[in-house]
């Protein structure tokens, strides 16, 4: 017997056998098909059957929810780990996730209609954003912000699901919530989404699993088409969110009138192109694996960044945390010199991230900062600038592309570093300790 209130909960139907779980993910090794409960329903399971009923006892009628797509995204498909795997699948997420978004009209692409569901006054009429998630959908969730407000000049808050739910947050009408997560069943942000929507807003999902609570109860839904993520590391999830919200931004700049069609149909092109820069970007990770064979015994990591790259060190640091255990912290590379940089000794190992153009002298500043303290410095830099390579023991580079979406790359061999690190202290890399992939309680 088994009954829902409040947080998750699915019915597996097999043959022969039953399934109970959190989320469709977990029991799609087993079925397809699935029963999705509300609040309220009873489920009583056999191995014959599955019966759903009220509280009161009356049968209720629940249509089987048939879940589609690519079988094979359970298993490993010859890679040692899922999260190896689902790095690799980045660039085919990254082209799943958008080619169903556009269409192209007289020569130049833009959002279809379907996909988006706001109306164009819907789309003008918001004056302000405010992004809530969790763990990485939130570090997405900070590359919106910087995106947002660059190109669209609103005002954008982005929060923590667990602390926007209980810090009574002033929303004032023309506030357009999005809300992003993988599973669609994380509890705070679901509970950070019915708040929102308690207190009049509208929201827009960004979630990975389609019939997931996020999805049910969104006012507006986008897909990340990422397939079946197993690893509790989220990798293509991340990157497939980051390509809803420059899509989302791109749209709403044509459509506000902040980017002519013409510049925003360019940026879809660049969009387009940056599922082959993934594929550039995670083909040759011999070097990654050699730094790693060298510092995996490291007891700490500070990542480093200003603008996007901060955001970005944000993830590359709950990343190798998460797997493989070392502390790790992330920083906005001006707010060393206000503490943190008592922290750096002889041999401490710095992260700095250098991809967004504009910063990369600042960045460099840091660099030097850190080094002169001793700190063995490895930067993430664009192809072609060599500025940071003066200061730095190594240098990682990324695809060259725009500093607005640069993210989606350097992110790559960043997870790689993580993965690489975990692999070599023998972590399980897969089922981190302690940790959830779906975390469906509070
Ligand atoms: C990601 O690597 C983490 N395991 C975790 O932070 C995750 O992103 C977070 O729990 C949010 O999950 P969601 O996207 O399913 O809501």
């Amino acid at each position: 017997y088994v009954a829902r209130k409040d947080s998750p909960m699915v019915l597996g139907l097999g043959e022969g056998e039953n399934f109970i779980a959190s989320d469709i993910p977990a029991v799609l090794p087993y079925t397809r098909k699935v029963f999705i409960l509300e609040d309220g329903d009873v489920g009583i399971l056999t191995t014959e059957g599955i019966t759903i009923t009220s509280l009161d006892g009356k049968t209720i009628d629940h249509k089987v929810f048939e879940v589609t797509g690519d079988a094979e995204a359970a298993e490993k498909g010859g890679y040692e780990h899922f999260m190896s795997k689902e790095i690799h699948e980045q660039p085919k997420a990254l082209r799943d996730t958008l080619q169903p978004m556009l269409e192209q009209k007289d020569g130049l692409w833009s959002m279809r209609d379907d996909i988006l569901q706001m109306d164009p006054g819907q789309v003008k009429a918001f004056d302000r954003v405010a992004i809530v998630a969790c763990g990485t959908a939130y570090h997405a969730g900070v590359v919106g912000k910087y995106v947002f407000e660059r190109v669209l000049r609103v005002p954008v808050e982005v929060d923590i699901a667990s602390e926007y739910r209980y810090r009574d947050p002033v929303t004032p009408p023309g506030t357009l919530f999005i809300i992003i997560s993988q599973s669609g069943e994380t509890a705070d942000t679901l509970a950070a989404m019915r708040e929102a929507k308690k207190r009049g807003g509208k929201v827009l999902a960004i979630t990975n699993v389609v019939g997931s609570s996020v999805a049910r109860e969104a006012d507006y839904l986008i897909y990340t088409w990422a397939g079946l993520e197993i690893a509790v590391a989220s990798t293509k999830a991340y990157t497939s969110q980051l390509m809803v919200l420059y899509a989302l931004c791109t749209e709403f700049a044509r459509q506000r009138g902040v980017m002519s069609p013409q510049e925003a149909s360019g940026m879809f092109e660049k969009l387009l192109g940056l599922s082959e820069q993934a594929q550039e970007a995670i083909t040759n990770v011999d070097e990654i694996q050699r730094f790693a064979s060298e510092h995996f015994d490291r007891h700490s990591v500070f990542f480093l960044g200003r603008g996007l790259d901060y955001a970005l060190a944000m993830e590359a640091s709950l990343k190798l945390k998460e797997i493989s255990y070392i502390h790790s912290e992330a920083y906005a590379a001006g707010e060393l010199k206000h503490g943190t940089i008592a922290l750096i000794e002889e041999g401490t190992l710095v992260v700095a991230m250098a991809t967004q153009q504009a910063l990369v002298e600042k960045t460099i500043s840091n660099v030097k900062e850190v080094k002169v303290r001793g700190a063995y410095v490895l930067a993430i830099a664009m192809e072609g600038d060599e500025r940071v390579a003066q200061e730095a023991d190594e240098v990682w580079y990324i695809p060259k592309t725009d500093d607005f979406i640069a993210p989606v790359l350097a992110v790559l061999p960043m997870q790689l570093f993580a993965y690489y690190m975990a692999l070599m202290r023998g972590c399980d890399i897969d089922k981190p300790r302690n940790l959830a992939k779906s975390v469906t309680v509070e």
